[in-house]
């Protein structure tokens, strides 16, 4: 089964969001299989957005995500990583789609109060990043 790593943002947990955006998830037919509540450093932070470090807004982003608690969840479930992608809306939450996560909840680009894995390379790398093999559930659901 395959799975991905979502990150509830600082302005996720601040604003009260997390069981409504949950939710959203659960309700689909997804599983969670890994949760964590942290502060990210912002070593681990630069770690996890390596890809952005030569963007103009990476120090912005650096800033936010260890601004506040973040909750990291491992996710798992058939096609989870476009799956997810799909839920959580663009980027830009000015041009997601009402009805996604980010079209709901969320503004600006620079708020968008959720993270998701946006390729197998990427989820495995920051699943690995976040969470130790021990710390993720393998468990079977009711019928
Ligand atoms: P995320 O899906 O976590 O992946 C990279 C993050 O960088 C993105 O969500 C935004 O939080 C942030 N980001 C991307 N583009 C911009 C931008 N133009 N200005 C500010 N932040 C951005």
């Amino acid at each position: 089964m395959e799975r991905t790593f979502i990150m509830l943002k600082p302005d996720a947990i601040q604003r009260r969001l997390t069981g409504k955006i949950i939710t959203r998830l659960e309700e689909r037919g997804l599983k969670i299989v890994a949760a964590k509540m942290l502060q990210i450093t912002r070593e681990l932070a630069m770690e996890h957005y390596q890809e952005h470090k030569n963007k103009p807004f990476f120090n912005n982003l650096i800033d936010y995500i260890t601004s506040a608690p973040v909750l990291a969840l491992v996710i798992e479930g058939e096609n989870s990583i476009k799956l997810t992608r799909k839920i959580v809306g663009a980027t830009n939450p000015q041009e997601a789609d009402p009805g996604t996560i980010r079209g709901d909840f969320a503004l600006h680009t620079g708020r968008n109060i959720i993270h998701a894995s946006d390729s197998p390379k990427s989820a495995e790398r920051e699943i690995k990043l976040f969470f130790n093999e021990d710390e993720i559930y393998d468990y079977t659901m009711p019928d």
